[in-house]
C-alpha cells in the first residue's frame, strides 16, 4: 500500500465562526494532500498535488497552510503516522539571557543550523519576582541571588524551539553551564562564543521534557492569563515585520543580524500568528492603493511572522532606506545591499515590511505590541 500520513487538523472558518475538523492525508510519493470533513463524513478536498506543503512541516502542534487555509495539526490520525513522524518531536524553552540579547541573530542562526525551529519568540524583561519563580528549583543554592539578579538585569528573549529531541539538542548547542569550561572544551558552543563565566552564560535551556512544559507555560501560557510583558517603548522607533515566508525559509537570524549591522537597536521582538481580519486591518492603508493588497494580506497570515520595534535616530526614515525598494527585483538592481534585495523573492514575499510614513511608525508598533499582545 502506498505510504500516507494522517493528521487531525482544525480550521477556523471565519464566515461561519466555527472550528471545523478535518482528516488531512499526505502522500509523500507525489506530495499530494487529501482532506475529509469529519463531522459531515465527506470528502472536502480530493487528492491533489500541493507543492507548498513539506514533509518536515508535518507534526502535531504545527500550523500549515493548505490552499490558503491555516490548519492546526492537533493530533496524529493513526498510529503509523505517530510512530513515523511524532516520536522524536519535542518542544523546549530557550532563553537568551541579558548578556547575549544583542547576539539574537547569531543565536537564532545556531538554532536553525542545529535542525531546530523557532516556533514562538518574545522579548521581555523579568522582574526580580518573575526571575525567582522561574528559577525556583535553585532557591536553596548559593548562586540563587546572583542568578536572579542577573536574569532580571535587562531584557531577555524567550523562545519555543521545536524539533527532533529538542530538549537535548538545544542543550548540546548551549554547551557546558560554565562559559570558561565551554571555551576550553567546546569552543564552537553557544556559551563559549557568547558567555563570560559561570553565571553570565548567554542562554538557558530546559533540562527535561517536564521542565520544558512548565517553562513554556510560564512564558507562553496556553489557557489563562498573559505571560510576562513585552518591552515595546513606542517612542523614537519604527515597525518591522519579518514576513512569514522569510520566517519559514529560516532567514530570521540573518535578517536580525543585518538590522543590527545597519546600526539599529531591536527594542521589542515577538512572533505573531495573524489571522485574516488582523492582516486586513494592519494593511488597510494599502487597500485600493497597491494592486498586491489581497496577496499581501494572504502572505501576512500564511504563517508566523516576527514583529520588531526598531530604535535609532530618525528610525522610520533611516530604516526604510535599509529595507530598500518594495520590489526585490528592482532592489537587486539599484540597491543590492538592502534587506529586500537580499531576502525578498517578489513584491509580496519581499522579506520584510517596514512602516512607510514616520507618523504611522508608533501606531504600527502599537498594533502588534499593544493590541495583538494586549
Ligand atoms: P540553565 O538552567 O540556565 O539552562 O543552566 P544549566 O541548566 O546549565 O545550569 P543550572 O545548574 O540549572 O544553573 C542555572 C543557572 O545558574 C547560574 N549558575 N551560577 N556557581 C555559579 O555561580 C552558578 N552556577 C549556576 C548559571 O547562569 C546557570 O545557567
Ligand atoms: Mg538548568
Amino acid at each position: 500500500m502506498e505510504e500516507r500520513f494522517a493528521f487531525v487538523a482544525e480550521w477556523y472558518d471565519p464566515s461561519a465562526a466555527l472550528l471545523r475538523c478535518y482528516q488531512l492525508l499526505y502522500y509523500p510519493k507525489d506530495g499530494a494532500v487529501e482532506m475529509f470533513d469529519v463531522k459531515n463524513q465527506r470528502t472536502f478536498l480530493r487528492r491533489t498535488r500541493y507543492e507548498d506543503l513539506h514533509p518536515e512541516d508535518l507534526f502535531v502542534g504545527n500550523r500549515v497552510v493548505v490552499f490558503s487555509r491555516q490548519l492546526n495539526l492537533v493530533d496524529y490520525g493513526d498510529q503509523y503516522t505517530a510512530n513515523k513522524l511524532g516520536s522524536k518531536k519535542e518542544r523546549t524553552l530557550a532563553m537568551i539571557k541579558p548578556d547575549a540579547v544583542t547576539k539574537v541573530g547569531d543565536i537564532i542562526q545556531m538554532i536553525y543550523d542545529a535542525g531546530l525551529v523557532v516556533t514562538k519568540a518574545k522579548m521581555t524583561k523579568l522582574t526580580w519576582k518573575q526571575a525567582a519563580d522561574f528559577y525556583m528549583e535553585h532557591q536553596s543554592k548559593s548562586f540563587f541571588n546572583n542568578l536572579v539578579q542577573f536574569v532580571s538585569s535587562g531584557p531577555v528573549i524567550v523562545m519555543e524551539l521545536m524539533g527532533d529531541e529538542a530538549v537535548s539538542a538545544w542543550r548540546k548547542v548551549l554547551g557546558p553551564t560554565d562559559s570558561t569550561v565551554a571555551c576550553r572544551d567546546t569552543p564552537a558552543s553557544l556559551r563559549a562564543r557568547f558567555g563570560t563565566d559561570g553565571t553570565k552564560n548567554a542562554a538557558h535551556g530546559s533540562d527535561s521534557l517536564a521542565s520544558a512544559a512548565r517553562e513554556l507555560e510560564f512564558f507562553f501560557p496556553s489557557t489563562t492569563g498573559h505571560g510576562p510583558f513585552n518591552t515595546a517603548k513606542y517612542t523614537d522607533c519604527t515597525c518591522c515585520i519579518i514576513k512569514p515566508h522569510a520566517v519559514s525559509e529560516g532567514l530570521t537570524g540573518k535578517i536580525l543580524n543585518s538590522i543590527r549591522e545597519a546600526g539599529f537597536e531591536i527594542s521589542a521582538l515577538q512572533t505573531f500568528n495573524m489571522d485574516q481580519a488582523n492582516a486586513e486591518e494592519f494593511l488597510e492603508v494599502y487597500k485600493g492603493v497597491v494592486t498586491e493588497y489581497t496577496s499581501m494580506v494572504a502572505e501576512l497570515c500564511s504563517g508566523p511572522c516576527m514583529a520588531l520595534e526598531i530604535c535609532g535616530t530618525d528610525a522610520p526614515r533611516a530604516f526604510r532606506e535599509v529595507c530598500g525598494p518594495a520590489d526585490p527585483e528592482i532592489a537587486r538592481h539599484l540597491r543590492p545591499s538592502t534587506l529586500r534585495a537580499q531576502y525578498g523573492r517578489n513584491k509580496v514575499q519581499n522579506g520584510v515590511h517596514c512602516t512607510d510614513l514616520p507618523e504611522d511608525a508608533s501606531l504600527e508598533v502599537q498594533y502588534f505590541f499593544k493590541i495583538l499582545d494586549g
